[in-house]
């Protein structure tokens, strides 16, 4: 016998979701090689929160996977998946989170998959997951306001800006959006666009 029951029911689960094109898989240690240099490119930290290092080290990967990210899923403080296609599922593509607290979702995608739509499919899975599953009434994302892809998310799915207040980036202090949808936006938005991640 290799586990007990203490340890099934301490340790949080995240499922693998699906979309119609993507899996989103639960963060794992093995992710670090694939993750470090997919991520480590000025065009995906830049308007991300200063708190990502740059340049980012070698052990950057490495260092959030290890020693934050899974902690906080272990912790059931976050709910972290990579990105991949169905087409080619052992090739992570990007990431996406939920997280509790002031900033409940993050996400990134790697250059050569951004502007396919793709993130858009991540994001309605894990919205779905956020208010469905794991039960929560809001859900907020703050964003520096000249992130026009992102924002774009945001604003297509129902979000409301709700507070403007600057913030310090990976490029530097800049202007920041809180973003905000309730459970019954979210449901509406839903209801409206039955289609969705799966269609
Ligand atoms: C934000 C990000 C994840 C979007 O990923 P993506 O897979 O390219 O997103 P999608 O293809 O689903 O596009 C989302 C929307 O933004 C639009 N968009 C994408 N890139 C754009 C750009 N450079 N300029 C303007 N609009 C853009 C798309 O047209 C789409 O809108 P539409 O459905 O109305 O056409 C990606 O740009 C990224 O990883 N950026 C760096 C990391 C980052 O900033 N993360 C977010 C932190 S808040």
């Amino acid at each position: 016998m290799c586990g007990s029951w203490s340890d099934v029911i301490l340790r949080p689960m995240v499922p693998t979701l699906e979309t119609r094109r993507l899996i989103l898989r639960p963060l794992e240690l093995g992710d670090v090689e694939q993750v470090q240099k997919l991520f480590a490119h000025w065009e995906v930290v830049r308007l991300l929160n200063a708190r990502v290092p740059w340049p980012f080290p070698e052990d950057g990967a490495l260092r959030n996977i290890r020693d934050a990210a899974l902690p906080a899923v272990a912790r059931g403080e976050a709910w972290d998946w990579t990105l991949r296609q169905k087409e080619e599922p052992e090739r992570i593509i990007g990431r996406i989170g939920l997280y509790l607290g002031e900033n409940n979702r993050g996400f990134w995608m790697g250059l050569p998959w951004q502007g396919r739509g793709l993130m858009s499919e991540a994001v309605i899975a894990v919205t779905d997951y956020w208010f469905d599953v794991l039960g929560f009434p809001v859900l907020r994302a703050p964003k520096a306001a000249e992130n026009v892809a992102s924002r774009r998310i945001s604003e297509k799915m129902a979000m409301r800006v709700v507070e403007v207040t600057e913030s310090e980036y990976v490029s530097g202090r800049l202007l920041t959006e809180v973003w905000e949808v309730t459970s019954a936006e979210w449901a509406a938005w839903r209801a409206a666009n039955a289609v969705g991640s799966r269609g």
